[in-house]
């Protein structure tokens, strides 16, 4: 689906709704549906998807793996799931964080469920799909493919486009991804100029100050760098994604590019002498969930910038 085509809709969907406050008509985007009365669009993806793939996806496009928050919003999608998935139990946006707490894709707690009895387990699995049968969720492995419907708000959330919003910090996250400009090599920056990029977009390479944004921030960055075509043969150490730190990965150490306070550093894998560069990759196809750290000409892929939603409403038409 071209973003492009996608994002028009949206813009009009608000400006007539102002003048003609018209229910009959829907303004999602071609394809989806709206849930009647919710102001949020549904995209039905038939094709089968591991969920970490499913949650990019529905990033992507500016939204998240269906995020269901009453029992209105789950009779319909399961409705809506026999006629698009051929009665196939799709993801739903519930996983479970690395504190065992069910929470949603966006990583904000629970606050709606309908668990089959006896769920959910307490196994192994991460993930949870919808019982088309019942509309009762179940728990699931999260690498099985599955259809799911992606949820975006018919406003776009305080957000702008591509960009990917944690109620949790009220920030908005935008995530640089593998770029080939030259159509061989993955373009790859320092981590200043990394933060010249986020500055020129009104934010700040991310600081991160929770576990609850640590793995908002690994999931948004999780990669799968032995798909990726590059030639060069230790890959997996380009993957990483600049955060804002610099320091010697030590609580009360350093700073952030955006002035917080270091508060908060996870356990690392090795503790350098001086103080360095911080990139985060979460990279299960080479086997790495963790900080790394560079030196000041170091250069990595990918970065992700960070700012308070608060200062992109103002200029949310103005960031593409
Ligand atoms: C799962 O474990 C938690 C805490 O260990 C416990 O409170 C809960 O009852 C368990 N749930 C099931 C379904 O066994
Ligand atoms: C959900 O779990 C119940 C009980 O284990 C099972 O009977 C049902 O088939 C499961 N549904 C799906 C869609 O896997
Ligand atoms: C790609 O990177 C490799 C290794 O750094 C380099 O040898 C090669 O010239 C680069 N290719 C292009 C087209 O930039
Ligand atoms: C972080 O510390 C370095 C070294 O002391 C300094 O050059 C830099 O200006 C500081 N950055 C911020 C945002 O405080």
């Amino acid at each position: 689906m071209s973003l492009l085509t996608f994002n028009r809709p949206f813009t009009y969907a608000i400006l007539v709704s102002i003048f003609f406050i018209s229910h009959v008509l829907s303004f999602c985007p071609t394809g989806s549906f709206e849930l009647p009365s919710e102001n949020v669009c549904a995209i039905p993806y038939a094709t089968p998807q591991y969920y970490l793939q499913a949650d990019r996806q529905c990033r992507s496009v500016g939204g998240m793996v269906s995020k269901i928050q009453n029992s209105f919003e789950n009779a319909y999608l399961s409705a809506m799931n026999v006629q698009d998935f051929n009665s196939q139990p799709p993801y739903i946006g519930v996983e479970r964080n690395s504190n065992g707490a069910w929470v949603y894709a966006d990583g904000s707690p629970i606050t709606y469920s309908n668990w089959a009895p006896g769920e959910p387990k307490n196994g192994t699995a991460l993930c949870a799909i919808l019982d088309p049968k019942t509309a009762k969720w179940n728990t699931s492995d999260c690498n099985v493919g599955r259809p799911f419907f992606c949820t975006v708000n018919e406003n776009g959330g305080p957000c702008p486009n591509h960009w990917a919003y944690l109620p949790y910090t009220d920030s908005c996250y935008y995530l640089q991804d593998f770029t080939y400009s030259n159509g061989v090599n993955w373009t790859s920056y320092t981590s200043s100029e990394a933060e010249s990029k986020c500055q020129q977009m009104g934010a700040h390479l991310a600081s991160v100050h929770s576990d609850t944004e640590m793995n908002f921030l690994y999931s948004l960055t999780i990669s799968n760098i032995q798909n990726l075509a590059f030639p060069i043969t230790n890959h997996c150490l380009y993957g990483g994604a600049w955060i804002g730190y610099y320091g010697t990965g030590v609580v009360g150490n350093g700073n952030w590019t955006d002035g917080s306070r270091v508060d908060y550093v996870v356990p690392i894998f090795s503790h350098p002498g001086a103080p360095q560069y911080w990139a985060i990759i979460n990279d299960p196809s080479c086997d790495r969930q963790y900080w790394d750290y560079w030196s000041d000409q170091g250069k990595t892929a990918r970065f992700v910038c960070k700012t308070p939603a608060s200062s992109m409403i103002k200029n949310k038409n103005l960031v593409k």
